[in-house]
Formats: structure tokens, sequence, C-alpha cells
């Protein structure tokens, strides 16, 4: 049988599937609020989409999947949605771990460690390392994550760098500060999604989507579907990339 025979059996053209797809889950408060419900129960629905995102991606040729989880931003929100939310991590780390493992995803976490609290973190660090050696979908969860907040620790590296003799300020170039970034093993993301109809970014992976495709959709993140995912994915496999070159 010849490719084109062959792909018809596949649903989707993996050959031209996003390599690495960043997720804004946005909606959250707006579905529970829709609902007469608090925030909160909007976060538990929305955290519970996270697994049929995951489970879809190695159909759609979706080898990294990275989730915009909590911001830098997001401390200021109630204490009660703030502490509500870190809460919900921890189950959420807790309860996934084993299915994590099992299905072969590789779990990393970016954003900035130290603000959160020490039972948090020791379930962060514990996931890592239980899904270190797997080689399926690679998961990189936003955690208290900021793109300037990563580009101002990272800066602060590269100069500790420099101070120690380390780095010559002469070789610094755009290939220098990516090695400081927290998502440095990670290519960067080719399709960005934000659900919820907001057209921003919110901080989200700066320097890592130059060149991102983005989708905005009013979907609100507890509603999303892998059909809709899926939708998305085969959407970007028609899009002509350019990166500032003019197509031949
Ligand atoms: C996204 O949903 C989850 C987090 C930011 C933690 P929101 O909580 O922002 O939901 P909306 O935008 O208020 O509907
Ligand atoms: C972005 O959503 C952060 C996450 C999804 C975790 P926000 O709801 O915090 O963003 P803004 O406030 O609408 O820009
Ligand atoms: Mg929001």
């Amino acid at each position: 049988m010849d490719g084109a025979g062959e792909l018809l059996k596949h649903e989707t053209d993996t050959r031209r599937a996003p390599r690495h797809v960043a997720i804004i889950m946005d909606g959250n408060g707006r579905w529970a609020t829709q609902r007469g419900r608090p925030r909160l129960f909007g976060h538990h629905a929305g955290a519970k989409r996270v697994r049929e995102v995951v489970e879809a991606c190695p159909d759609l040729g979706v080898k990294y999947l990275t989730i915009f989880a909590f911001s830098t931003e997001n401390w200021k929100r109630t204490q009660v949605e703030v502490a509500g939310l870190m809460s919900l991590f921890r189950r959420y780390i807790a309860k996934e771990a084993r299915a994590l493992f099992e299905k072969g995803v590789r779990v990393r976490f970016i954003g900035d460690r130290v603000q959160l609290d020490a039972k948090l973190i020791a379930l962060m660090d514990e996931l890592e390392q239980l899904t270190a050696g797997n080689d399926g979908v690679n998961l990189t969860i936003a955690l208290n994550y900021g793109g300037r907040d990563e580009v101002a620790r990272a800066t602060k590296r590269l100069a500790e760098d420099v101070a120690a003799g380390k780095l010559d300020p002469a070789d610094v170039d755009q290939e220098t500060l990516p090695k400081y970034l927290d998502t440095y093993v990670l290519p960067d993301p080719d399709l960005v999604i934000r659900t919820s109809g907001e057209a921003r970014i919110s901080n989200f992976l700066l320097w890592q989507s130059a060149y991102a495709e983005y989708e905005f959709i009013d979907t609100l993140w507890p509603d999303f579907t892998h059909e809709e995912f899926a939708r998305l994915v085969a959407g970007f496999g028609a899009r002509e990339r350019r990166f500032g070159s003019v197509p031949a």
C-alpha cells in the first residue's frame, strides 16, 4: 500500500501534527458561575478534562503538551480561591500519579516553586522522579508560572554565570537565554490554544511562542473535549508557517 493509502486508515495526518501544543486552560470560573456554583467547582471540573486531552495526544501525533494551571498573577485572587486551587493541585497530583506513570507520560513542572507550599513541592518532585524514565507524552504543567518572571529568573542566573566567569558576555546570543529558561529541555510550542474567548496570552511562554500558531476558541475549559482538540490539531496541519521567509 502506498503512503497516501496508508494514511486513509488514520484519522489524522500526524506528519503535519504540532509536535508541541500549549494550552491556556481558561474559563473555569465562568463555567461555574453559569451554573450558580462557586468558582472552585469550575476548577474541579476543569481538572477532570486534563486526562482526556493528555490521552488524545499519542494518536494526534502530539509529543509535548504544556498546560497553564496557575499564573504568577493568579495570587491576586481571593484567599479562598487560591487555597482551594493549591489543595486541588495536591489532590490532583496524588490521585493521577499512578495513571500518568502507567500511560508512559513524562511529567515536568515549570514556574517558580519557591512560593509554593512544601507538601505541594514534594508531590511535584515525586511525580517528576516517578515518570522520569517514561518516553510517552511529555506533559509539562505550568504552576506559579509567568513568562516575565521566568525571563527575569533566567537573566539572574545568566548574570551570576557571567559574574562567576563561566560565561563571556560577548558570547550571549539568542541561543543563550533559552538554556536558562524553565523550558530548556522542551522544543518551542507549535500551537497555543486558549479557551474561554479571551484573545490574549496572559504572560504564558512569552519567549518560546515567538513563532507559535494561535487558536482562541470560545469553549470554556471544562467543556473542552478530545474532539475539539483533534479539530484544532487538524487545523494546524493546514496552516502555512513561514518563519519570516517567502514560500517557494
Ligand atoms: C482558569 O480559569 C484557571 C485558572 C486561572 C487557575 P479561570 O479561573 O480564570 O476562569 P474565568 O476566566 O474566571 O472564567
Ligand atoms: C491565565 O488565565 C492563567 C491560567 C489559565 C492558569 P487568567 O484567567 O489568569 O488570565 P486573565 O486574568 O484573564 O488574563
Ligand atoms: Mg480566566
